[in-house]
């Protein structure tokens, strides 16, 4: 009898060990809910760059003009992307093509101003196919580099948090907009 009661005991344990182990090796990357052939491919490059004058420019467009406060680290934010998905991004579920750009201004105190700003810049299929080959940066509040090498490039913190919206090849404000 008592035996018996081990081995339910060491089963229930092992059960839950395993349960414990498979959730931390899935962790690491968030599967798309999209089934593969939902996904709309986007076709048009973007500029693959960031352009100064990007609020400005027919290159860009926004649908975030006035600050929203998001749900991200980024505060209140204000997003650009290349103009090349604007249609794109209305879609459920969607790929961007190589040299899409997104820029994000961000305030973090609620001042009203651009406090620190970040860019994601859609790379080539062998740039970092595990993850969307997505460049990234941190920028300064005038848009400019900060001058840190680990501020640029595939940061790991950046891309385990962006890997959460797969449907939206990893961009996380693409159904944001001001005034709602
Ligand atoms: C903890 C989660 C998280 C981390 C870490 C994170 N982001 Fe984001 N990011 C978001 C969310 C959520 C959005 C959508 C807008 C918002 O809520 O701010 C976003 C939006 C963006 C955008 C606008 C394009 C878009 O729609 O995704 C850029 C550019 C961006 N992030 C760059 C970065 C960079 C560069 C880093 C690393 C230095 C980074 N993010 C780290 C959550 C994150």
């Amino acid at each position: 009898m008592a035996r018996n009661a081990w081995t339910v005991l060491s089963l229930a344990i092992f059960g839950i060990l395993a349960v414990l182990v498979g959730c931390s090796s899935e962790e690491d990357r968030v599967e798309p809910l999209c089934q593969p052939d939902q996904f709309v491919i986007g076709e048009e490059p973007g500029p693959g760059e960031f352009v100064a004058g990007y609020a400005s420019s027919e290159l860009f467009f926004t649908r975030t003009s006035e600050f929203v406060s998001a749900s991200g680290p980024h505060g209140d934010v204000r997003i650009w992307y290349s103009k090349n998905i604007e249609e794109l991004i209305d879609n459920m579920c969607f790929i961007v093509p190589e040299g899409t750009t997104a820029i994000k201004e961000e305030d973090f105190s609620g001042s009203g101003e651009v406090e620190a700003m970040v860019l994601m810049i859609k790379k080539d299929d062998a740039y970092d196919p595990e993850n969307n080959n997505w460049y990234y940066e941190q920028l300064d509040e005038k848009g400019d580099p900060t001058g840190d090498e680990s501020d640029r490039g595939k940061i790991g913190s950046c891309i385990d948090c962006h890997s959460q919206f797969a449907d939206f090849d990893y961009l996380g404000g693409t159904k944001l907009k001001s005034g709602e």
